[in-house]
């Protein structure tokens, strides 16, 4: 466990943000999403200063796929900072609670004609473009109303981050972007800077997820600002923005490094200083810096409480442990076999001897959160909590089975409030006909 104030062992049970786990679960039931606010905090705190501190000139825009609420947008926006929205969903989400649009940019590979109509209507600041016919759309567009838009091209510069293969998003074979290294990047510059409607500011990547190389980001940044260079050499253009995405790693398991807010603060000054030694060394403008990390903001934050069903042993082979969640509320391992560090909230100091796989609830045999965790004896009613769920947990949930996707709890000073309420059966059936 990657320990702090807010998420440690007190005498043998796991506390969030002040309270007792196993309290959280009683009050709200389980399985529950709990989020320990002053992480969350922290880690805006950290991005923002140290973007302030290192290059002084850009925005923190936080990637809301990680974890999309109205809470969520109210908090980031407490720190100034920005962030990204890649549906009509996401945009009206953060609509909903007044979320300066002047902050919001606009991400996707394939937006349709009402989501950019609908966020023509509410000028957004950034429109990041990802093909031809989208640039012609949006051209259409904001010709209608009568606007021009600043947008940003999202370019793949080749880089690899070492990650899992499936969030994988800047190799030379990816769905996202246009190839600088092909020459369709360019060329589709040229065509983009004819259009009318639309104000070509800067360019965009993002080179993956869960990344922990320094490397990968360095080698962006270089790659990104040749590209800048080439632009204006060729073109005569001068950018003014460059978003470089977000993908910053967090801890898991124990595969992962344990990084502490001053290890985050330490990614930034990398590429800030990299970006300030690209721009003297190649003679380019120095633009707005954007960032736009999610996972990191949200991830360690989460955690999500289940109680055992029941304990099930094939003989000679091994031990499952029911859970009363699943693949509904968290499909991560089904989806890449991401591993989790799983605990058993009321017995910290117990040894962790046996090994259980951890099976979800939905009618399927993929359906496992974890194979071969340590824990200790494990019975029903235990409550266990897996670490590490705040991103890409309740943004990928669904209603598989008709489970109810559950509720999210905020904790911070020993209090909590739900931020999104539990499902109800009604909800489930509200839209059928
Ligand atoms: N910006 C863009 C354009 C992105 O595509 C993403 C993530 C981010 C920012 C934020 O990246 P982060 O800081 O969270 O790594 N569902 C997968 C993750 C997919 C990430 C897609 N893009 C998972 O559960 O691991």
């Amino acid at each position: 466990m990657n320990e702090r104030n807010s998420l440690r062992n007190v005498n043998g049970r796991l506390q969030i943000g002040g309270i007792t786990c196993s309290e959280v679960a009683k009050k709200f039931g389980t399985p529950l999403y709990v989020f320990d606010q002053v992480k969350i905090e922290d880690m805006c705190s950290t991005f923002v200063n140290a973007l302030n501190k290192h290059y002084g000139f850009g925005m923190v825009s936080y990637a809301s796929k990680a974890f999309c609420c109205k809470e969520i947008y109210r908090l980031v926006n407490e720190f100034g900072m920005g962030a990204d929205v890649v549906s009509g969903g996401e945009l009206y989400t953060a609509l909903s609670v007044n979320f300066p649009c002047n902050k919001l940019i606009f991400h996707g590979n394939n937006k349709s004609y009402d989501e950019l109509e609908f966020a023509v209507q509410n000028n957004l600041k950034y429109f990041v473009i990802d093909s031809i016919e989208e640039a012609n759309l949006l051209n259409d567009i904001c010709s209608k109303a009568g606007k021009i838009q600043q947008v940003l091209v999202r370019v793949n510069p080749g880089v690899e981050a070492h990650t899992h293969k499936f969030i994988q998003t800047a190799k030379v074979d990816s769905k996202f972007g246009f190839s600088i290294q092909d020459g369709t990047a360019l060329e589709f510059i040229k065509v983009l800077t004819k259009m009318s409607n639309l104000k070509l500011v800067g360019l965009h990547c993002h080179i993956g997820s869960q990344i922990f190389e320094k490397l990968s980001f360095v080698l962006a940044v270089e790659k990104m600002t040749d590209f800048y260079k080439e632009i204006y050499d060729s073109l005569n253009l001068s950018l003014e923005v460059l978003d470089l995405g977000g993908g910053f790693g967090i801890y898991y398991n124990e595969e992962d490094p344990k990084l502490q807010l001053c290890d985050y603060e330490e990614y930034v000054r990398v590429i800030c200083d990299t970006l300030l030694e690209c721009i003297n060394t190649k003679g380019i403008k120095k633009p707005y810096l954007i960032l736009e990390p999610g996972r990191s903001i949200v991830g360690e934050s989460g955690i999500t409480l289940y109680t055992v069903g029941n304990v099930k042993e094939i003989k000679n082979v091994k031990k499952y442990v029911a859970i009363d969640g699943g693949m509904f509320e968290n499909p991560r391992f089904a989806l890449y076999q991401a591993k989790y560090e799983i605990v058993s909230v009321d017995k910290m100091d117990e040894k962790s001897t046996i090994k259980y796989s951890i099976a979800g609830k939905c009618c399927e045999s993929g359906d496992i959160i974890a194979e071969d965790v340590l824990l200790p004896e494990t019975k029903s009613g235990d409550i266990l909590a897996v670490l590490s769920t705040g991103a890409y947990n309740y943004s990928m949930a669904s209603n598989y089975n008709r489970n109810l996707v559950p509720p999210v709890v905020m904790v911070k000073d020993g209090k909590c409030k739900t931020v999104v309420k539990p499902q109800t059966y009604q909800d489930l059936i509200r839209n059928d006909l």
